[in-house]
């Protein structure tokens, strides 16, 4: 319930990021009969894949059209990138890390052309090839034994659709790409005559991909995770459609409210609550523990029951025993225990300058530090010792995630300056579970449309617009940016239309 208090709470600490300014483009366009001066008032609430696409394309449209914009967007966190997003290793902007999404492959058009437009760089995975740490690069474990063994070179997409279908490997490892046919229907979504839709599940049929996008596309699944908590509202609106915030601090106005983040987690008050002609259902996330950490040891060989001298394998992907069933959230990982572990690179510590290495696990709850100490087979060592792990619970936004490291009931044998040099946990709720659903949430969720608003004035492009029924169907962060950019589009040709009615 921090409506717009929040906001300005959050503006304060310098966490509510607002894109107007350059992004301001006053009318200068003689070629446009219609003299607009004033310009479209845009907020977009969320500034993950969705969230940042629509603006950056908003932006980019209403300056092709010749239309003055002015975006301003929301968020929780103080960072623009919702489930893509890196924390410091160490607390040093050297070594960043990806908490979140880091993969995305070829058939990604606006990430793959951001990376040009913003001229970024990519690297071709986490792994090294020429890596001198030694022991296989992937492993399959089903907490008795190695199954599988890779020791050279990357899997392609289809030795791991292969691995994937051989072992049954957990969620959310499933980083394999979707078919081919399935990314040729899917890129159909970005073109004229099925780009703009203004209904997903429309076009989704359009494409021929409505009954199977529950059953497949789930492309970069171990990389897309979520915003963290739920509690933390981050929408504070009114738009100038007659709409009260409760609290007095401060009141701006929208012509265009765009939210771009799970309906359930803006937790909005909308007055009069007929604003909207459709109430989205709540999302239901898939929660991931995501436990990154430096330590000087690499994995224990024997954890994973190779003889002393063998070195265990650098990734390692679960899968259940034979004879386990299946189970539900917490207990997906069933006896095993965690989804994956990767070793990511080594580095230096800074302050001692000693090597070490830096992992990841997944895992559908919180690790212990003594699965830690075990993992790295010196679980026995050590005295107890003051809990001086770094960078537990900083650079976040308000997180449910962040847990004091004092609850766990195992790890008085250990001292964590020597085992774990710096740690840091995260709660994402990460994707959508997969359910059997035969549409999507509505693009547009108010009376709006060409002709106008009751109130209004009549300008196409105002209302209220919804990014999170692509979430339901192919969650993420390429397919969340073409929503961004499919209600981008939307909106400028809603309002050059508009323009043109009036
Ligand atoms: C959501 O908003 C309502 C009313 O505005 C408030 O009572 C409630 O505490 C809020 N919930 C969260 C999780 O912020
Ligand atoms: C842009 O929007 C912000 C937020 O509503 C507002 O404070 C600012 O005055 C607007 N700028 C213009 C030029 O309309
Ligand atoms: C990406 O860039 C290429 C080359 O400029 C362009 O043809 C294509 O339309 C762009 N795709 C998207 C989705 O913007
Ligand atoms: C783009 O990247 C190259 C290589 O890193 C760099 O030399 C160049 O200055 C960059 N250009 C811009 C516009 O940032």
């Amino acid at each position: 319930m921090r409506l717009l208090s929040a906001l300005i709470a959050i503006t304060a600490r310098g966490a509510l990021s607002a894109i107007s300014g350059e992004e301001q483009v006053p009318l200068t366009d003689t070629t446009n009969p219609d003299h607009v001066d004033t310009p479209l008032n845009v907020a977009i609430i969320g500034a993950g894949a969705a969230g940042s696409s629509s603006a950056y394309h908003l932006a980019q449209f209403a300056r092709e059209a010749g239309l003055p914009i002015n975006i301003t967007i929301f968020d929780r966190n103080p960072y623009i990138g919702g489930r893509a997003t890196t924390v410091n290793v160490h607390d040093d902007p050297a070594q960043p890390v990806e908490l979140g999404a880091s993969i995305f492959v070829q058939a990604n058009q606006i990430l793959l052309n951001a990376t040009r437009d913003f001229n970024l760089s990519t690297t071709e995975d986490d792994d090294d090839d020429d890596s001198p740490i030694p022991g296989a690069a992937l492993a399959i474990w089903d907490g008795q034994s190695l199954l599988y063994q890779q020791t050279t070179g990357k899997t392609s997409w289809w030795e791991n659709a292969k691995l994937i279908w051989k072992y049954g490997l957990l969620n959310p490892l499933r980083t394999l790409n979707l078919k081919r046919s399935t990314i040729a229907a899917f890129l159909r979504l970005y073109t004229s005559p099925v780009f703009p839709f203004d209904s997903l599940t429309d076009a989704a049929e359009q494409i021929g991909l409505l009954p199977a996008a529950t059953n497949e596309g789930k492309e970069e699944a171990s990389s897309e995770v979520d915003d963290d908590d739920d509690d933390d509202a981050e929408s504070g609106f009114t738009s100038r459609q007659p709409q009260r915030q409760r609290q007095h601090q401060h009141q701006e106005n929208f012509d265009t409210v765009i939210l771009a983040a799970p309906y359930q987690s803006l937790n909005l008050t909308l007055t009069p609550s007929s604003l909207l002609t459709h109430t989205p259902s709540p999302i239901p996330y898939v929660s991931l523990h995501v436990t990154l950490f430096t330590t000087p040891h690499l994995l224990s060989p024997t954890f994973f029951n190779l003889s002393p001298d063998q070195p265990a394998p650098k990734t390692i992907l679960t899968t259940l025993p034979a004879d386990e069933a299946p189970g539900q959230g917490s207990s997906s990982a069933g006896s095993v225990g965690f989804f994956s572990i990767s070793l990511i690179r080594s580095l230096r510590n800074p302050g001692t300058g000693e090597r070490e290495y830096l992992y990841k696990i997944f895992s559908p709850e919180r690790v212990s530090r003594g699965f830690l100490a075990r993992i790295l087979g010196v679980g026995q060592r050590g005295q107890s010792g003051g809990e001086k792990v770094e960078g537990v619970g900083e650079g976040e936004g308000a997180g449910v995630d962040i847990e004091t490291e004092n609850d766990d009931d195992d790890n008085d044998d250990m001292n964590p300056e020597q085992i774990i040099t710096w740690l840091h946990r995260k709660l994402w709720h990460s994707y959508p579970y997969e359910t059997p659903r035969d549409g999507f949430e509505p693009i547009r969720l108010d009376h709006g449309g060409r002709g106008g608003n009751k109130e209004g004035g009549g300008e196409g492009g105002r209302g209220i617009w919804y990014t999170g029924g692509m979430e339901s169907f192919i969650s993420t962060m390429e397919t969340n940016a073409l929503m961004g950019r499919n209600v981008a589009r939307l909106v400028v040709d809603e309002w050059v239309t508009g323009m043109r009615e009036r």
